[in-house]
């Protein structure tokens, strides 16, 4: 039997419990499938004496995730407590100079420092890794850095953000309103520390850059992610979305094309038949394409103290077989950088706009579109409220920056308040 592996966990929150849990009720599992013991040496969070709901006094204390990181008697740094900067990468770069392997959930931390810290840990003899970091329970990182490690990967995409598809799911559901929906969702754990992270749309960016990074061997870029939150989207949208036979999801899209790799992150129109469209709640769908394997559909908790845990171990027990992988899939030092290619793709969009009760309204409408090279697909006006009328317009495909030119032109006598427009993303 080989000596134990310890760990030394940074972060007792939703998911830094549950990884204690995991260890304490499954030691034996563990070493079967390892060949040793998995232990925790020492944890690490800003209060010591709050009740966890997990016995932690086995375990050594540092209040400092720096010393935690530096211990002697830890092999492996677990980094679960959340940040781009600060103590997360303090004690992450304090634990690879000291040479430890790191083990984090911290997808924000990784899309803006992930280069240099997958540098420093490669030149370290070290590995950084992150399954928890995307799509919480589902094992993507592993499914594109192993299984399909053999492809060209044309397209990544798919619904990373377990509270932002939460609440357009219930929204939709319940007719409840975003606000206590949002409670609902911090209750549930999916919840960042920061939630504007969640509904901006910036958590699932910093998702989709990692799995740009390792899909298509570039440097993460996480500033070349065209981004868009949910807080805009109304029931009205909902209701229209499905009265044409849409589900709005926050969406994500990376691949490569003729003019750069291309990434966003942001609501988009899918069929509800579509497998993307029929996701519920706080569930995560990846899509992966690649030349020879085709299309790979992975479904599951993309949030919650079990599956984020559940990730978290797999890396852990990685370690302790002994497999060790560059950070990106390939050492750090040859991953490309690639031009960021703002929405080249076109695709038809949903436009919804308050049209005053005057002739001619709707022509001016058309007419601006129409010289900005947009064409009508669709439209439906429905009655009217006081003065104006909900008008839908469905496009044929176009560009997004022929749009804008369209939405700015916009005849503000005509058009009440700014119009809302939204991707259709044809997914099968
Ligand atoms: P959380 O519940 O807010 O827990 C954060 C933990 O970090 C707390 O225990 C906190 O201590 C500790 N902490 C914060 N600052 C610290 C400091 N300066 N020194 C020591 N400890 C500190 O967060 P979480 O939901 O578990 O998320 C942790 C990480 O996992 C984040 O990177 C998050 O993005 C990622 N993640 C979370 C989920 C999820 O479903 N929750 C899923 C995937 C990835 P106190 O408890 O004493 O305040
Ligand atoms: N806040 C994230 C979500 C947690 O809602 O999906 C998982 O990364």
């Amino acid at each position: 039997m080989s000596e134990p592996l310890r760990l030394g966990i940074a972060g007792l929150g939703t998911v830094g419990v549950g990884v204690v849990r995991i260890i304490r009720q499954q030691a034996a599992l563990l070493e079967a499938r390892t060949g040793r013991k998995i232990t925790i040496s020492a944890v690490s969070a800003r209060s010591k004496d709050k009740d966890r709901g997990v016995p932690l006094s086995d375990y050594g204390w540092e209040d400092d995730p720096v010393a935690l990181a530096k211990r002697d008697d830890v092999d492996v740094f677990v980094e679960l407590m959340g940040g781009d900067d600060g103590p997360a990468k303090d004690a992450t770069e304090a634990a690879i100079a000291a040479g430890k392997d790191v083990v984090t959930a911290n997808k924000a931390m990784l899309a803006i420092h992930g280069q240099a810290l997958a540098e420093a840990a490669e030149a370290a003899g070290r590995v950084i890794r992150y399954e928890a970091a995307v799509a919480g329970g589902i094992p993507v990182m592993k499914a594109l850095t192993e299984g399909l490690a053999g492809n060209d990967i044309s397209r990544v995409m798919g619904v990373m953000n377990g509270t932002c598809n939460y609440i357009l799911t219930q929204m939709q559901a319940t007719r409840q309103g975003y606000n206590a929906l949002f409670a609902e969702a911090d209750k549930l754990g999916y919840l960042e520390a920061d939630p504007n992270l969640d509904v901006g749309g910036i958590d699932a960016g910093h998702k989709l850059a990692l799995l740009a990074s390792v899909a298509f061997g570039t440097q993460v870029n996480f500033d070349g992610v065209e981004l868009e939150g949910i807080q805009k989207i109304t029931l009205e949208d909902i209701d229209a979305a499905d009265d044409m036979g849409y589900r709005i999801k926050l969406l994500g899209v990376a691949q490569m094309t003729g003019r750069g790799l291309e990434q966003r992150m942001s609501p988009c129109l899918v069929p509800s038949t579509s497998p993307l469209g029929q996701l519920e709640g706080g569930t995560n769908m990846v899509v992966i394409e690649g030349d020879a394997v085709g299309q790979i559909v992975l479904r599951g908790a993309g949030a919650g103290e079990g599956p984020t845990a559940s990730a978290v171990m797999s890396d852990v027990i990685d370690i302790a077989r002994g497999l060790r992988l560059p950070t990106f899939g390939q050492p750090a030092t040859t991953l490309t950088t690639a031009r960021a290619a703002l929405a080249a793709v076109p695709a038809p969009y949903y436009l919804r706009m308050q049209l005053v009760d005057k002739p001619g309204a709707l022509a001016k409408v058309a007419a601006v579109l129409g010289d900005a090279g947009v064409s009508i697909d669709r439209m439906r006006q429905y009655g009217h409220q006081d003065t104006a009328a909900p008008v839908l317009i469905v496009t044929h495909k176009t560009t997004r920056t022929a749009l804008d030119e369209a939405l700015a032109g916009m005849d503000k006598s005509v058009v009440q308040g700014e119009p809302v427009a939204i991707r259709i993303e044809e997914v099968d």
